[in-house]
């Protein structure tokens, strides 16, 4: 059966509609793109037009390639200062001669509709509710839940270890007891740890999940988006041949996209 993220995201989204219009402070959501990556350039709108869709304010500054680390901090102050503001995001990636840690490390926390702030992902680690979950695995655990597919005891491999997905991942699905194993480029024997799993997150933006790896009745979630030789969109996952081994599969597209567009909004439509 296929994960519908593009339906449980639409409720998803109508719901923070109807409680953004209810609420008293209009969020105001800001987001920062450097330099002209069309891939970010197509997440930004799309982030644009979801915040249109549910009454979230939101701005995109357009700053060139050739914008210094400093300018980039002094443009983060302003926002966190601004007390219109009260969501900043800066798409990643940025250009080479920017610092990215440094960047996001300048974010208020409090602001950091991303949750990649220190402030943020420490809070996760060490179990204090943070300002905001990374939107992807936040999104991912939304999908999860509203098919009641069980985290608590599941055995999770998890493919894939960066900032934006699998090490949040890895701290929320610990938070809801699953018992966690992340793999990497590095990891011996992934085929084995992929059959042995009750559900299989993979993240890494190369087709690395084919047939027979999985585990019967086990549920696959596709979080890889890329285009193959022929142009056409594909995940990390050769769902023609994985799906029927499969209880639960998510779809590239309309399956962790737009729970990861939803997830945003959730997070830009909290004011602090
Ligand atoms: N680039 C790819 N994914 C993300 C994300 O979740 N947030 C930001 N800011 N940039 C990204």
């Amino acid at each position: 059966m296929n994960l519908d993220g593009k339906a449980v995201a639409n409720k998803i989204l109508d719901r923070i509609k109807q409680e953004v219009a209810l609420n008293g402070k209009k969020p105001h959501l800001a987001v920062i793109l450097v330099g002209n990556d069309s891939a970010s350039e197509i997440y930004v709108k799309n982030k644009q037009k979801a915040a249109e869709k549910v009454g979230i304010l939101s701005t995109v500054i357009k700053l060139p390639e050739t914008t210094t680390q400093d300018e980039l901090l002094t443009k983060i102050q302003e926002l966190n200062n601004n007390d219109d503001v009260t969501g900043i995001l800066v798409q990643l990636p940025l250009p080479e001669h920017i610092d990215k840690n440094s960047v996001v490390t300048a974010i208020s926390a409090k602001k950091d509709v991303d949750g990649f702030t220190p402030e943020n992902v420490g809070r996760l680690a060490i179990g204090l509710e943070p300002y905001y979950y990374p939107a992807t695995p936040q999104g991912i655990i939304m999908l999860l839940d509203e098919y009641n597919i069980q985290l608590e005891g599941a055995d999770v491999v998890v493919i894939g270890r960066s900032n934006i997905v699998g090490k949040p991942m890895l701290q929320m699905l610990l938070k809801r007891n699953a018992t966690v194993t992340v793999c990497h480029s590095y990891t011996k024997d992934i085929e084995n740890k992929i059959k042995t799993a009750d559900i299989v997150i993979s993240a890494v933006g190369k087709k690395v999940v084919r047939c027979k790896m999985v585990k019967k009745n086990s549920v696959v979630v596709d979080v890889g988006i890329f285009r193959d030789a022929n142009n056409q969109l594909t995940g990390d996952v050769d769902y023609a041949t994985v799906a029927e081994s499969t209880a639960y599969i998510s779809p590239v597209p309309g399956g962790v996209g737009p729970m990861t567009i939803a997830s945003l909004m959730l997070n830009a439509s909290k004011v602090y």
